[in-house]
């Protein structure tokens, strides 16, 4: 029998994707095909710290069981390997293979380390490979690069999407603090079609990871274009974090909607998570399940203090994938919401229900050894709710404890890990609680989340508003209570279901 380590036995998630061994970060080159979801990934093989990036890669049918396989792409002579995405190229448009066996072509950064270090400005270039096996094994493009550096320091992360009115394919990378498209009619030879972003958003940091998808309205035939643009430093409570955009594309040019940019000038609150450790984030390739989903994955950190954070045998891990929906809000203005992916429900069995619990001062709601809090995910509802704070606490034996949860006196989600157990390898891991405005304005609400062993990931208000963090309690959480400042509250459809894998 294998011994596992400490790290291990405390800290490796479940049910979220994480590395046999070492250092990963973003996800890349995401598709579905044949039953099977791919996650590539930034993945540095020979350190639990960032350095010469490769894809890493795993495969898993049901995007809870992973199986990690060997590392897809190396460095080459053109420079390190860093994030991209990859398509499947249904009508064999590349020539790489056939329609029998359509390729999967990858389109990527390479990132010239050496370049760099001689002061140059150009030595990020996008290019691509091929694979004839699934992702299995993979052949570089003799002809990278298929687009050149045009002279700006920050040009990368190239994601692709068909275009089905036009039958071509559209790139959009991320340039300093613009974003930009090309088109292309067989992945090789590409041309610059326009830029977005001078003037709109937040840019406090670097654009980085661009994704680019057409929704389906929830309840309506409207189609809407969606940019996700992730920011790094810039979050709404520090490092890195993901906007986005909604509006209308034309075969060249995105342009947001017009109330939406107004809405945007007024509050910046267009963040597909609100917690710290949600980065990165795209979205699957050839997944279709409905017009109006598209599945996304991020990876759960922030640079802060990603290469902090106590585990060592490997570190990072990604979220659970979304299914990410576009409605029409109060303002009516589209905005993004996300949903916990649908396949989880096979693998959760309910533990505890409580119709009605009335709440004074402080009280725990579920106690030592009736649930594992480290694999859980946990529903509540409440109604009626009173002008005042509402927190979750969940606890150890140890004197550690994660506190979160909904002030309706201020309109504003929070988590706070200040007390949650190794917090002290970056001051910017809990300095002050994170922080998200209500979108939404009713005197009930909705919480759902999910627990495991190091990860919180919240949708309040059926993912209206998400916020994912990450701890590292000195021992499991086994408590959780919930404490109320005002008079009474009411626990409405408490639901609890432990995760098994
Ligand atoms: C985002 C990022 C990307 C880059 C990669 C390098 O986290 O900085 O822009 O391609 O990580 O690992």
């Amino acid at each position: 029998m294998k011994v596992k380590s400490k790290d291990d036995l405390i800290y490796r998630p479940h049910i979220h994707f994480s590395p046999r061994k070492n250092w990963m970060n973003d996800p890349n080159g995401m598709f579905y095909y044949k039953g099977k979801y791919h996650l590539f990934f930034q993945y540095h093989p020979n350190s639990n710290v960032w350095g010469p990036m490769h894809w890493g890669h795993a495969i898993s049918k049901n995007l809870i069981h992973w199986e990690e396989q060997p590392i897809a792409l190396f460095p080459d002579r053109l420079g390190d390997i860093f994030s991209g995405s990859a398509v499947v190229d249904h009508k064999n448009t590349s020539g790489f293979g056939t329609i029998e066996n359509p390729p999967i072509v990858a389109i990527y950064t390479n990132h010239d380390s050496a370049r760099e270090k001689k002061g140059s400005k150009v030595f990020q270039t996008q290019s691509i490979a091929y694979s004839l096996d699934e992702g299995q094994t993979w052949k570089k493009f003799i002809a990278n690069p298929v687009i050149k550096n045009p002279g700006i320091r920050d040009f990368r992360d190239p994601k692709v999407i068909w275009y089905e009115r036009e039958q071509k394919w559209i790139l959009i990378l991320a340039a300093s603090q613009t974003t930009q498209f090309y088109e292309s009619k067989d992945l090789k030879q590409w041309t610059y079609l326009s830029s977005f972003g001078q003037g709109i958003g937040n840019h406090d940091g670097v654009w980085e990871c661009p994704d680019f998808f057409e929704l389906t309205v929830e309840g309506d035939s409207e189609k809407k274009w969606v940019h996700l643009v992730s920011i790094n430093p810039g979050g709404p409570n520090g490092g890195s974090s993901t906007q986005y955009f909604v509006g209308n594309f034309d075969g060249k040019q995105f342009i947001p909607d017009s109330n939406f940019e107004a809405q945007m000038k007024i509050t910046h609150d267009f963040w597909i998570d609100f917690g710290k450790d949600n980065y990165a984030g795209v979205t699957y390739f050839n997944w279709h399940k409905k017009k109006s989903e598209v599945l996304y994955q991020g990876w759960m950190s922030n640079w802060q203090y990603a290469s902090l954070v106590p585990t060592n045998t490997w570190r990072g891990t990604m979220t659970i994938p979304r299914e990410l929906q576009l409605y029409l809000s109060d303002q009516k203005i589209y905005r993004l919401k996300s949903k916990v992916f649908s396949e989880l429900e096979k693998f959760t069995i309910k533990i505890l229900e409580n119709d009605e619990q009335i709440i004074k001062g402080r009280e725990v709601i579920i106690e030592e050894n009736t649930v594992d809090l480290s694999n859980a995910k946990v529903e509540i509802q409440f109604d009626k709710m009173e002008q005042t704070r509402y927190t979750f606490i969940l606890f150890n034996n140890q004197g550690d404890s994660l506190s979160f949860g909904y002030d309706h006196g201020i309109k504003k989600f929070f988590i706070d890990r200040s007390n949650s157990g190794h917090v002290d390898f970056s001051n910017n891991f809990s300095a002050k609680p994170s922080e998200a405005n209500r979108l939404i304005n009713t005197d009930s609400l909705k919480v759902l989340f999910i627990l495991d062993k190091t990860s919180i990931e919240l949708f309040y208000d059926e993912g209206i508003t998400v916020m994912t963090e990450i701890f590292f309690p000195r021992a499991p959480y086994t408590k959780m209570a919930l404490q109320f400042s005002g008079s009474k509250t009411r626990l409405k459809g408490f639901k609890v279901h432990e995760i098994k894998k």
